[in-house]
């Protein structure tokens, strides 16, 4: 990769930028396959074939028609599991490979390793991982009967894990596990946390009866909203309605009217809103801005500001050098085993969609 490139590309006015991505994408047609994630900035998903969550995009990728390189501007496990769901000639490039997402990062295979050896006596339990997780985690819950989820269909793997064991066993994120085990109607008392900093996580006294075990990871965007700024809303804009995203805290969660994943977010802001309307949102501010331009009839403002920097890595400059360099640009890879237990991992998530 060549750095002073990219660094004088990224110098570079947006409107040439866009011209730039522009006439490559009209060259290359078919060929191209660009996304984005909802999180990304209006400059860039304005250029996409699709904008969407982690995991629609993905799909869209592998059902796209032609679609030999598949650029996704997003953060690194995103690019991965376009990867894992791509078919066999669709090569994936990811145009900043140090842009990962801190969560999904909080948990390597060497400390969920040691974790599990500890767990997995007694109870029977179900690794469950969110879709923000390395493929190898993914690969994991593949290979030891466990599978994958969505924020937005954690609650159906829960009820189909307890169906076949006494505990789940939940990584990387532990406040979308709290806020889906206290929905399927566990008890606090009933929950323990993993910490992969401390040895033998927090209280290995705690495991032998918790029915949920949450790794200890968390994401620092949705960390940022409090109970303080759902107050603050209340008593300034009583008719507001607040729509937060289940990375957050679960004392947060249960003050807002609405919960839900980043499409789930966009879906009812499109579909359940009207002019006038207030929308308070608890995610990343992107999205927020993204959907406020859409709608400058409706009030819809940020709970808090809260940017995801990694996200924020991927501008126009790396797009166009990724654009530029197709044939020579980095290629997302995944070790064939990872990549086929990540699948099963996958491929038992989908059939739990009924
Ligand atoms: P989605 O899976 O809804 O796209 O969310 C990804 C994410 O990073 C949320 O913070
Ligand atoms: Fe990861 Fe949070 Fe950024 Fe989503 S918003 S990519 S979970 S750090």
């Amino acid at each position: 990769m060549d750095f002073e490139q990219i660094r004088h590309l990224e110098q570079l006015p947006e409107e040439e930028l866009a011209e730039r991505i522009l006439k490559i994408r009209k060259e290359q047609g078919k060929n191209v396959c660009l996304l984005a994630h909802l999180y990304q900035r209006k400059k860039i998903t304005e250029l996409a074939d699709f904008v969407g969550d982690s995991y629609g995009l993905s799909k869209s990728a592998a059902q796209f028609e032609g679609g030999k390189y598949i650029v996704f501007a997003g953060v690194r496990f995103m690019a991965e599991s376009a990867r894992i769901l791509a078919r066999p000639e669709q090569e994936v490039l990811h145009p900043d490979p140090e842009a990962g997402c801190p969560m999904a990062d909080m948990a390597s295979l060497p400390q969920v390793l040691q974790a599990w050896d500890f767990l997995k006596i007694g109870k029977k339990t179900t690794p469950i991982t969110y879709m923000n997780s390395t493929a190898d985690i993914k690969a994991f819950c593949g290979e030891n009967e466990g599978t994958i989820c969505t924020s937005s269909n954690a609650l159906k793997t829960f009820e189909w894990a307890f169906k076949k064991s006494d505990r789940v066993f939940f990584l990387p994120d532990e406040h979308l596990g709290r806020n889906t085990a206290l929905k399927f109607g566990i008890s606090p008392e009933d929950i323990a946390i993993w910490d992969p900093e401390k040895e033998n996580g927090v209280d290995p006294e705690s495991y032998g009866d918790a029915k949920v075990v949450l790794w200890r990871g968390y994401c620092p965007v949705h960390m940022k909203f409090t109970v303080r700024d759902i107050d603050h809303v209340r008593k300034f804009y009583p008719k507001a309605k607040i729509i937060v995203h289940p990375e957050c805290t679960s004392d947060v969660v249960e003050r807002a009217d609405y919960v839900g994943s980043t499409d789930f977010i966009r879906t009812y802001v499109a579909k359940e809103t009207k002019p006038g309307d207030q929308i308070f949102i608890g995610t990343e501010v992107n999205l927020i801005q993204n959907l406020s331009a859409q709608y400058p009839d409706r009030l819809i403002s940020k709970l808090h500001r809260s940017l995801c920097l990694t996200m924020y890595q991927i501008n126009l400059g790396r797009i166009l050098y990724t654009l530029e360099n197709l044939d020579t640009f980095e290629r997302v890879e995944i070790p064939a085993s990872v990549q086929y237990h990540a699948k099963v991992a996958l491929e038992r998530m989908l059939s739990l969609q009924g």
